[in-house]
């Protein structure tokens, strides 16, 4: 008994060394934690529970079956943050680069089969060398088969994606199916094809960093959500957004005790809009004021940065928030923001989080670039995904919404269950000035008659007494109540039921 139990803690002793002292080291002098010890920060303490430790490769070419190492190459099994399950795979680069081999990928699949089953996120910590090149076509199959799991796992568990290494190649395409995207500053990347091939094939000259590192897919390309300072932010702040979210697309989501009262009052916000309409504001102040305790986890902070997304809590339950941001573009709506807040609205509705939209949009941005950029269909993205989204859907328009963009902003008219607005919203076809441009074209010469009839258009349209007129705005709110109107109404919604007529799945415009 006494040497199988030794046998035992050698293997384990075996899979733990990784891939030994020298590569530990190099890895460490990168700025990087190896793989067990980002789980160690990422995991409540003693609360991993490893499996498949002994598994190893079953490759015989170029010598590599005189290697092998216990775990191959990623540490994989279920673990809680803050109390709630995860499963979790953790690449490990100094065996083999991370590289996934056939055996790698089974691991990985078999932690995100039960994931799927019990209903609990999966999250990857990604430092990988790509498909173990020993391997061959077994490791593109080993791929394949995590690819297929992330469609599966999509819209069921959430699944979120830290790069803190190389993903490069088609791996990139696991990480590009999970709902959110982490990058580690400096030491991560991830592109399709790397800077030795883009120079061959384009004659380009770009860093692995210009390419895909963290600054460029947070602020350039959009593919990452958010970028941290090293491992260990990284890590910390991932335990915080793990917090956010509803285990599966079974569960409501969390709650969480707040001290902060459902009627507080916010006297500062009466004053938030300024007087002149064309004078911008900072849209995150009217979040940061509203939600508990100002607890605003900001998704895509550095992209499309005039539209606004990403998690709060009201009464300690999580909320989406999607809200156009004046201080960018005014506010308008481009193909950027529309991609990015659809696939955020469509994560909420995945999830069962109830959306709160704040709406100061004066239109579509116009444009050449836009158009031929395809801001039909882009923009079509978001009214899809805001129009068949069911959760609780509750809408605050703080100024303007003008033309279809008041539409597309989860208006009444897209099921939108409460609707409120400022006293200083303005809600109409277009703004006073491009409209009496056009219906009173005869007389653009006349600056005085032209001055009355804006003056009369505004009176007559740009306030929110027409639409609630018509009730396509429940109430017109005073805005330093917002907090407690807003609370009332998402707790009103609490039992909502919904349902989309019976479809296979339908056709976003993609
Ligand atoms: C096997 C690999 C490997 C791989 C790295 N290693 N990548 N082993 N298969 N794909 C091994 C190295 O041999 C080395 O082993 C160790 O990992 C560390 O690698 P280094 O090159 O020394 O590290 P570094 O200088 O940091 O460079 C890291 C790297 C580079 C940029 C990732 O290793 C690299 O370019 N690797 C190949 C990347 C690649 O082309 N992968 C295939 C992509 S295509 P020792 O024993 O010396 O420590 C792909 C297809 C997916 O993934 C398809 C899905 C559909």
């Amino acid at each position: 008994m006494n040497d199988i139990l030794g046998r035992l803690e050698a293997k384990r002793a075996a899979a733990r060394a990784g891939g030994g002292a020298r590569r530990i080291e190099v890895q460490h002098r990168r700025g990087k934690l190896t793989a067990r010890e980002r789980l160690e920060l990422l995991l409540d303490p003693d609360s991993f529970e490893e499996w498949d430790m002994f598994v190893e490769h079953r490759s015989h070419d170029f010598g590599i079956d005189e290697h092998k190492i216990p775990g191959d190459g990623v540490v994989t099994g279920y673990g809680t943050v803050n109390g709630r399950l995860v499963f979790v795979f953790s690449q490990d680069f100094t065996v083999f680069g991370g590289s996934l081999s056939e055996a790698h990928a089974e691991k990985m699949c078999k932690i995100m089969d039960q994931a799927i089953n019990v209903g609990a996120p999966v999250i990857g910590l990604n430092d990988s060398g790509g498909a173990r090149i020993q391997d061959g076509v077994a490791s593109l199959a080993g791929y394949a088969e995590v690819f297929e799991r992330n469609v599966l796992a999509s819209g069921v568990v959430p699944q979120v994606s830290l790069i803190m290494g190389p993903c490069a190649g088609g791996a990139v395409y696991s990480p590009a199916m999970t709902d959110f995207i982490f990058m580690v500053k400096d030491t991560s990347y991830m592109f399709v094809t790397g800077p030795e091939v883009v120079k061959t094939v384009t004659h380009e000259a770009v860093t692995q960093e210009e390419l895909g590192g963290a600054l460029t897919h947070t602020t350039r390309s959009g593919i990452a959500d958010l970028a941290f300072a090293n491992d260990v932010e990284a890590l910390i702040e991932l335990r915080r957004f793990i917090d956010f979210l509803p285990a599966s697309n079974r569960a409501r989501p969390p709650q969480r005790p707040t001290t902060d009262p459902r009627d507080r009052v916010e006297p500062s916000l009466d004053t938030l809009v300024p007087s002149n309409p064309n004078r911008p504001y900072d849209m995150k102040e009217l979040i940061e004021k509203v939600v508990d305790d100002g607890d605003f986890f900001e998704i895509q902070p550095d992209f499309a940065r005039n539209i606004v997304v990403g998690f709060a809590r009201m009464e300690g339950s999580t909320i989406g928030i999607v809200a156009n941001q004046p201080m960018v573009l005014a506010g308008c709506l481009d193909i950027d923001s529309s991609r990015k807040a659809a696939r955020f609205v469509r994560f909420c509705d995945c999830f069962n989080i109830p959306i709160v939209t704040f709406v100061d949009v004066p239109g579509f941005l116009p444009g050449t670039a836009q158009e031929h950029g395809a801001i039909i269909k882009h923009g079509a993205k978001l009214l899809f995904a805001f129009a068949e989204a069911t959760v609780p859907k509750v809408t605050l328009i703080t100024r303007k919404a003008y033309g279809g963009a008041y539409d597309v902003m989860s208006s009444k008219h897209l099921r939108g269950d409460v609707n409120f607005a400022w006293p200083s919203a303005e809600i109409a076809v277009m703004g006073p000035k491009g409209a009496v441009e056009i219906i009173f074209r005869a007389d653009l010469g006349d600056t005085a008659a032209i001055e009355a009839r804006t003056e009369e258009y505004r009176d007559k349209f740009a306030n929110p007494f027409v639409a609630a007129s018509r009730g396509f705005i429940d109430d017109v709110i005073l805005p330093r109540d917002t907090r407690r109107r807003l609370c009332r109404a998402l707790a009103m919604l609490r039992g909502k039921q919904l349902a989309n007529p019976w479809k296979k799945h339908d056709n976003i415009p993609l």
